[in-house]
């Protein structure tokens, strides 16, 4: 079903036009799967990426994407009019896994670009995704946004733990919750190799390079002791899989009971990451979505994505904004003295 509603520009006669979008650090176009979903339909979708991996995926799955390179480049004369500005700027400087170099940092501060484009393309509606970070961080967008982000965790879209904040010039409101559990979107497929699992119920780890003692015990500060890879299971919620990161040792599956368990690799400890399939189930995106890409590719790229279930709810909000706009300038309409009286 179409939401041809949406497109109306603020002008009633525009009822039925198609959106053009402008999608910036557009990564694998997760906006565009969205906007499919929900039913908005779209003529021309520009998209500013840099990633010769993500574009790839992207003119796969949407053909008629019209790639427009780095941002920096992109200026609103060569463009036609945007209905809909869209876009994660890279969040390396913001992360609290990251250096926290924030808008020093080169990549943070695309995120300026995104301003700049809000101020030169005048597109009726925008949307602005990022990580959570410090609070002076934020408020810094904040201030040159003019509106405060929401915050939603996509375990409520998907079987996905991913808190992000999104800033928008339309209301926001909070998805229902689709109960989808980690179990629902897993592979039922033995893994090739050592670390070989089948079966569903297994528990979430990381494996990062910890210094542990014999009884697994934390040594960060005594460097006699060697680090090694340490396969980390935690006591968490295991109907929700871990935010997928751009490292695939990030988010494992394991059979291993929880506590630290030193030396996973030399060990050959039973593990195993996701398959590209439940990459992109994780987001909501479909299975061949990645078909052109290799698994590490596609781990950096589910990385960076944008959670498709959240996103089509948040088109969904726009949707139902614009449909009362249209009521109000409708009934405006109707209030005018000629349309009341008849003359
Ligand atoms: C956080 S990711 C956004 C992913 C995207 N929302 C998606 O759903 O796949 C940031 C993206 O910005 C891209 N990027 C970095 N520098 C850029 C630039 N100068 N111009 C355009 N895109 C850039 C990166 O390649 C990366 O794909």
């Amino acid at each position: 079903m179409s939401n041809n509603i949406f497109l109306s520009g603020g002008k009633i006669a525009d009822v039925g036009s198609k959106i053009n979008v402008l999608s910036l650090f557009d990564g694998i176009s997760c906006g565009q799967v969205a906007l499919e979903k929900a039913g908005i339909e779209v003529d021309k979708y520009f998209a500013s990426e840099i990633d010769k991996h993500a574009i790839k995926v992207t003119q796969a799955n949407y053909p008629n994407t019209i790639q427009i390179g780095d941002v920096t480049k992109v200026k609103a004369n060569d463009l036609p009019n945007i209905n809909l500005l869209i876009g994660g700027s890279p969040c390396q400087g913001f992360s609290f896994s990251g250096k926290q170099l924030n808008f020093v940092d080169p990549r943070s501060k695309l995120f300026f670009e995104f301003v700049r484009l809000i101020k030169e393309v005048k597109p009726k509606y925008w949307l602005l995704e990022n990580v959570v970070m410090k609070q002076e961080y934020q408020d810094v967008i904040s201030q040159h946004l003019g509106v405060e982000p929401v915050k939603l965790n996509s375990d409520l879209t998907s079987a996905q733990n991913r808190v992000r904040l999104y800033w928008a010039n339309f209301e926001i409101t909070e998805p229902n919750n689709q109960g989808i559990k980690l179990e629902d979107v897993l592979e039922d497929t033995e893994m090739i190799g050592p670390s070989a699992i089948r079966g569903r119920r297994l528990n979430k780890a990381t494996i990062l390079g910890r210094r542990l003692d014999e009884r697994g015990k934390r040594q960060d500060y005594d460097k006699t002791v060697p680090i090694t890879q340490c396969l980390e299971v935690r006591a968490t919620n295991r109907d929700k899989s871990n935010c997928l990161t751009t490292v695939a040792k990030n988010t494992v599956l394991t059979t291993m009971s929880i506590g630290r368990h030193p030396d996973a690799f030399n060990k050959k400890l039973p593990y195993r990451n996701y398959t590209k399939i439940e990459r992109c189930r994780l987001m909501n995106l479909p299975d061949n979505y990645c078909n052109e890409i290799s698994l590490n590719q596609t781990v950096k790229a589910t990385g960076n994505g944008w959670e498709v279930g959240m996103i089509t709810h948040l088109f969904n909000c726009l949707i139902r904004q614009r449909a009362r706009e249209e009521k109000n300038i409708i009934t405006d309409y109707m209030h005018e003295p000629s349309i009341k009286t008849g003359t």
